[in-house]
């Protein structure tokens, strides 16, 4: 369930966590991750074989997402403390940045924030297992893991190809 942290007090309900992201232009749903995709997400690696039967566990997502919005492709982000190179991995989308195209995310493990300037104040968004969000097109943002450094994400995507950071000169904390 995700939660949304900021200096003027977080949210922890989801009614109010989903109004306020809503407000903030942020889609966001509670989609329970189903009871035979844990078999996959409970492992820290997935093999591609894995990973795909994994996907297949969400698919019907995929498809009510594809006939809404139009979306091409997924695929699945599998991050732990002991991927080679995480840390560099990471320091692309830790800086505040923005996509010509949605951000799409349904998390099936693990956890992570998105960071956004808001409307009135900065405000983090902590997502966990079965949360789905989409951070609108051309929106600054910028994403880490917390201290478990670990994720399984499905990504959606109408064209993987216009899909990269582009960095603005923001900072990304919740100060000033
Ligand atoms: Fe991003």
């Amino acid at each position: 369930m995700a939660t949304v942290i900021k200096k003027s007090g977080n949210l922890t309900k989801e009614d109010e966590v989903k109004e306020f992201l809503t407000k903030n232009g942020i889609d966001y749903e509670h989609w329970e991750v189903p009871q035979e995709a844990l078999v996959y997400t409970k492992k820290e690696t997935l093999s591609d074989k894995e990973k795909e039967e994994l996907l297949q566990t969400v698919n019907h997502r995929f498809l009510e997402l594809q006939k809404k919005f139009g979306y091409q492709t997924r695929d699945l982000v599998v991050l732990h403390p002991n991927v080679p190179n995480i840390d560099e991995m990471l320091a692309k989308f830790d800086k505040v940045h923005y996509h010509t195209d949605e951000e799409v995310r349904y998390i099936l493990d693990g956890s992570g924030y998105f960071g956004f300037i808001g409307k009135n104040e900065k405000f983090l968004v902590h997502v966990t297992e079965s949360d789905f969000i989409s951070v609108p097109r051309n929106t600054n943002h910028w994403f880490y893991l917390d201290d478990r450094k670990r994720i399984k994400a499905v990504r959606y995507f109408t064209d993987t190809a216009g899909w990269v950071p582009n960095y603005v000169d923001q900072k990304a904390s919740l100060e000033d």
